[in-house]
């Protein structure tokens, strides 16, 4: 594999060389494609700047606590790619995976969550593709967390191009237990251990209790 190729990809990409070097065939086209992601990333993090700051202008309270994103890894969409046996082109990369820009949207309260998510919907270039709700319907594991596959346009110096983005909104208690269980997952090589699996799942419920005991305090203090 060209040493380029090979540095930009890593070394953990499971599929053969020479389908990964396809995605790099045309070089220019890779570049052009990860400038829209960044972009894509761009807009959507001033789009939810804009609404926080709105926030603390009018009611003096920000629902937004941070905002994390990443473009995906060349190793990982090629990888992604391989596992759907869809060709490793950046077309195909385009085509069939969402989330290879990604923004996460850490609010302080549930309420929040769905309040952003509305805000950003209800804006007339965002168009959704797919929702899936964690929250209302958490993972077997007690992951929770709200998801928008959504699609943007990118205003080029000679076209619009339209590019999808993975919005992931979650409450900093809902972070708190996903950035740790990624952490254990990691570690432990990337499956939980059934036993342990049990306690993250009781960990997870008790962290949501929480949340939504803290979601009423607040609701309280507003209402004084
Ligand atoms: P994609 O097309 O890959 O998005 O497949 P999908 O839509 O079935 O996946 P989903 O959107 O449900 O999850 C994708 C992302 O959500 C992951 O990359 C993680 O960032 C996050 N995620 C999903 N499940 C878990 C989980 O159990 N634990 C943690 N820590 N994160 C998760
Ligand atoms: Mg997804």
């Amino acid at each position: 594999m060209n040493k380029n190729i090979e540095v930009l990809i890593g070394s953990r990409t499971q599929g053969s060389a020479a389908e990964a070097q396809r995605l790099f065939e045309n070089y220019r086209e890779y570049a052009e494609m990860e400038h829209l992601y960044n972009a894509a990333i761009r807009q959507l993090t001033i789009k939810f700047e804009i609404l926080n700051d709105e926030f603390k202008v009018k009611y003096e309270r920000s629902p937004i606590h941070h905002i994390e994103s990443r473009v995906k890894s060349a190793a990982s969409i090629v990888n992604k790619l391989l596992s759907r046996g869809a060709e490793v082109t950046p077309a195909s990369a385009r085509e069939n995976i969402n989330d290879i820009a990604g923004v996460r949207v850490v609010c302080c309260y549930i309420d929040d969550v769905y309040s952003v998510a509305d805000m950003l919907l209800r804006q007339s270039d965002i168009r959704l593709l797919r929702e899936q709700d964690y929250i209302r319907e958490p993972n077997y594991n007690g992951y929770r967390s709200l998801h928008l596959d959504i699609e943007l346009p990118i205003y080029l110096s000679e076209k619009t191009e339209m590019v999808k983005a993975e919005v992931q909104l979650r409450t900093v208690a809902m972070d708190f237990w996903a950035s740790l269980e990624h952490d254990l997952r990691y570690k432990s090589d990337k499956e939980i251990p059934p036993g342990l699996g049990s306690q993250m799942l009781s960990c997870a419920n008790e962290i949501a209790a929480i949340d939504r005991q803290m979601q009423e305090i607040y609701k309280q203090i507003q209402a004084i």
